[in-house]
């Protein structure tokens, strides 16, 4: 029997039943459903419409509803459109009567959009977490590594040697932008929308300020039209979700590189690697990969319920149960990501040797020939010429740069100093560079985050 059936005759055809269906994605809002149902029942008791007893008996039925789901016994019927529909049936079939008062004063459209709040609520405090994990190994990494140091990239050319310390918190500061994007989207989704009906609110003495606070929920919704149709927290949610997956992306293409025998900067741990069905020899960076590769299906679950959302009239529309799947698989993907990459970098061993012998090409410290000379009065576009011109003499007749910098006039045997291996990145040595007095502050500075983003998200 649907919902519907004192309007519409004779049944709904089952290929409308196959289109419009959702319980198969929705059951997972299972939980959060029955939050927002028990809320509302009490808010129906504070406005008397419903008695002390009927309030109890439908309690008690919602928690039989929890206990059979959890416990896999709750049987879903044919005709269970949605995990609204199965819940209602189900409270109906076990508190007879009084389950038919459930739904009094709501209408699915002010509850799925509840259930989906209270959903997306959970999962984003989860994901933040997961997130500050992987910021906890990359710290933990950080301070292991010391002094290692090892090329920086522009151009994915060699451009000046950085600590590799300083190389793994610039994805953790990344990664610490996204949690305070989620925190940010915490705080503008935190508000309830139970109460504004199918669209208008309703002539019953209702308690959308009680049921907000009993939901956890900091305020109710202003406008009922809004509240059933705002989908901007879940296109928020997988924005932060899309953003996260670059960043991951970006950390695993690195891996991919660092791991080839090309660069050898890192072997990963055998639990964090893959084989070959047919090259024996074969070992290989699929988690590096799949953090790139999901990247794109998260971007695309952003880009279609965009596509969803535009020029969508207000308020309710059923193109809005189109919402569900990205946002239910974007969250699922990102934390399969989140968990396999934050161990592979837990687990992953770095090859120092390699990293400072492809750091230590003596060209690598050619800037800091130029700045030495511009300690010395020479203005900087003057030394760029002259270190310039060296490095070129020194390509084209295969003289060491350090025999022609001793034998420069003004550089000489001081500023050659300035060539040996592991000098250039100890004279990175302003805020926030990648020396080891401002990679200590800031490693210093990250844990202290750290802890302060544990506290925002309670976790
Ligand atoms: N499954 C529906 C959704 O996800 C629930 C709301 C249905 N509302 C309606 N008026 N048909 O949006």
């Amino acid at each position: 029997m649907t919902l519907w059936h004192g309007r519409l005759g004779g049944g709904t055809a089952s290929e409308v039943m196959a289109l419009s269906a959702s319980l198969p994605f929705d059951r997972i809002l299972a939980p959060d459903d029955l939050a927002g149902s028990r809320a509302h029942v009490r808010g129906l008791g504070r406005g008397g419409i419903l008695d002390e007893t009927e309030v109890a008996t439908l309690i008690t039925a919602l928690d039989q509803v929890e206990a059979e789901l959890a416990s896999g016994t709750f049987a879903f019927a044919e005709d269970d459109e949605d995990i609204h529909t199965a819940v209602e049936r189900r409270v109906t079939e076990i508190a007879g009567e009084v389950g038919a008062k459930l739904h009094t004063g709501r209408s699915r459209n002010d509850q799925i959009a509840t259930d989906l709040r209270v959903y997306a609520r959970r999962s984003v405090r989860e994901i933040a977490g997961m997130v500050l994990d992987l910021e906890d190994v990359l710290a933990t990494r950080a301070r292991e590594v010391g002094a290692v140091y090892l090329p920086g990239y522009t151009h994915l050319q060699r451009a000046q040697p950085v600590l590799l310390a300083h190389h793994l918190l610039a994805h953790g500061q990344a990664l610490a932008r996204d949690v305070d994007r989620l925190v940010d989207t915490l705080v503008r989704m935190d508000v309830s929308p139970l109460g504004a009906g199918a669209l208008a609110g309703s002539s019953l003495p209702l308690d959308p300020d009680g049921v907000a606070a009993e939901l956890g929920f900091t305020a109710r919704f202003e406008n009922s039209l809004d509240a059933v149709s705002d989908r901007d927290f879940v296109a928020e949610v997988l924005f932060d979700i899309a953003l996260l997956g670059v960043h991951l992306s970006r950390i695993g293409e690195e891996l991919v590189l660092w791991s080839t025998d090309e660069f050898g900067f890192v072997v990963l741990d055998d639990a964090y690697a893959t084989g070959s069905s047919m090259l024996p020899q074969k070992k290989n960076p699929d988690v590096a990969e799949l953090a790139r590769g999901k990247a794109g299906r998260l971007l695309g679950n952003l880009t279609g319920l965009m596509a969803t959302l535009k020029g969508l009239p207000l308020a309710y529309n059923r193109d809005l149960q189109e919402d569900k799947e990205p946002l239910f698989d974007s969250v699922d993907q990102i934390r399969l990501v989140l968990a396999a990459l934050t161990g592979l970098l837990r687990t992953i061993v770095f090859d120092a040797d390699r990293m400072q012998a492809a750091a230590d090409s003596s060209a690598a410290a050619a800037v800091d020939l130029a700045e030495w000379l511009v300690e010395r009065g020479v203005p900087f576009r003057q030394a760029h010429a002259i270190v310039g011109g060296l490095v070129r003499d020194s390509m084209e007749r295969h003289v060491p740069l350090s025999e022609l910098v001793e034998a420069h006039p003004v550089l000489g045997t001081d500023a050659a100093g300035l060539l040996a291996p592991g000098v250039a990145v100890t004279r990175r040595t302003t805020p926030g560079g990648a020396g080891p007095g401002p990679v200590q502050a800031q490693l210093d500075r990250f844990a202290r985050r750290l802890q302060r983003d544990r506290e925002r998200i309670g976790m």
